[in-house]
């Protein structure tokens, strides 16, 4: 095992993420949900039990404990606080209090999203982002969980906005008649399709000024109402691709990373956190963005096996928004071979100690994902997690990659090996 004398601060936070429609299971009055029962829908699967998640939390809790972490991120699904406009579920408010509580109370720093993809089936079908009463709503909801904030520290806005203001045209056709017939044209016009690749950062199309704009109101929204409330550090969690230009592309580049990235690491100025999320580089030329150059290694999903990413990530966060402290919140790979999340991540980490080492503010790393879950279109086999899961009981099975990265935690980042 090398060891490498430790870079990190004393409190520096090493954890998990997991999401909301991804593990809990049973989702049923939200907008992805529904998009997973529609005929033609890119969804290979539906999500249905998740990782049952709403009911084994405690259990999930314990084991981020056993393995030595000291963070877990999570959300709050506003479908389950606001399963019809205007009405709040107690019960779903007091659901994720007790959560906060246990983690609060097994010294885990929980990190909480209030929007990750998915929204309630009401909101989408009354016109989702689109519409002008949006933000309202949304800023709604965030005052509606307010009360139960009390004692965290993190609390991010949105996640991946930047992927997002891509990924919400996905509920338009849950706002027509016949949505099966909708979906089928926006992913044609958009190129949209389910091939082997799925829909990701490389076949999505662009994100458009006007969801960015969207999506920006809706943050700078959320983020004055959890200031006037809480006593909550406020960010957002954006997918950074770790860009670079070939020879002669460089202006491309600038607008890439300007539409893809930088709108959105600007908003983070004035936020008191940004989350990073990486998993891979990629190039931009002649073509626009790529994919995986060819004979690279590529993950489950495609992208390219890019380790070094993650320090290029945290690099450009930090030259972008002029210094805002930073979380990881997402670094990962789709691999059914444990010993590459390994090697990927022992490379990932040896980038952010540089990084932590040079001065940049980084404050924890929050693997993703905790537990095998529900990869949106892609469905069940694709696998990020530390944690197997049976997918007829449930019963969890660290990795080793899971004992691995708890060691690392627990060395405080001393002992990043194989
Ligand atoms: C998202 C996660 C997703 C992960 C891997 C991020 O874009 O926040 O929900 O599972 O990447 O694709």
């Amino acid at each position: 095992m090398t060891t490498t004398p430790s870079a990190f601060p004393t409190g520096f936070l090493w954890g998990a993420s997991s999401a909301p429609h991804q593990n809990e299971g049973d989702n049923t009055n939200s907008d992805m949900w529904a998009l997973e029962q529609l005929e033609g829908s890119p969804f290979r699967e539906p999500s249905a039990k998740g990782v049952d998640a709403y009911n084994r939390w405690q259990e999930d809790i314990d084991l981020v404990v056993s393995l030595g972490f000291t963070a877990f991120r999570f959300g709050i699904e506003w479908a389950r606080v606001e399963p019809e406009q205007g009405v709040i579920d107690p019960d779903a408010l007091a659901h994720y209090r007790r959560i906060i509580d246990y983690c609060l109370s097994q010294g885990v720093d929980p990190v909480i999203t209030l929007h990750h993809f998915s929204s309630p089936l009401w909101f989408a079908q009354a016109g989702g982002w689109g519409a002008p009463e949006a933000t309202d709503r949304f800023g709604a909801y965030v005052s509606a969980v307010t009360p139960i904030l009390e004692g965290v520290t993190w609390v991010a806005t949105i996640n991946e906005p930047n992927i997002f203001a891509v990924m919400h045209q996905m509920s338009i056709p849950l706002q027509y008649p016949d949505p099966t017939a909708v979906f089928a044209q926006l992913a044609e016009a958009h190129g949209v399709s389910d091939s082997d690749a799925g829909l990701n950062a490389f076949s999505m199309p662009a994100p458009t000024e006007e969801a960015a704009r969207i999506m920006l109101a809706a943050h700078e929204r959320a983020r004055a109402i959890l200031h006037e409330k809480t006593s909550v550090k406020v960010g957002w969690t954006v997918a950074i691709q770790g860009l670079v230009a070939r020879e002669g592309y460089e202006d491309r580049l600038d607008h890439y990373r300007r539409i893809w990235e930088d709108i959105y690491l600007e908003a983070s100025r004035d936020d008191d956190w940004v989350g990073v999320q990486s998993y891979t580089s990629q190039l931009v030329g002649p073509n626009g963005l790529e994919g995986a150059p060819a004979g690279s290694e590529v993950t489950q999903v495609g992208w390219a096996y890019r380790p070094d990413a993650l320090e290029m990530a945290l690099r450009r966060t930090w030259e972008v928004t002029g210094g805002t402290p930073m979380l990881v919140t997402e670094n990962g790979i789709a691999t059914t071979d444990d010993t590459r999340r390994i090697d990927y991540t022992t490379g990932a980490l040896e980038g952010l100690a540089r990084a932590v080492a040079d001065g940049l503010d980084i404050r924890g790393y929050l693997h993703w994902t905790f537990i095998d879950n529900f990869e949106w279109v892609h469905g069940y086999d694709i696998t990020f997690g530390l944690v197997a899961v049976d997918r007829t009981t449930f019963e969890r099975s660290p990795k080793p990659s899971a004992y691995w990265l708890g060691e690392v935690a627990r060395s405080n980042g001393a002992t990043i090996a194989h």
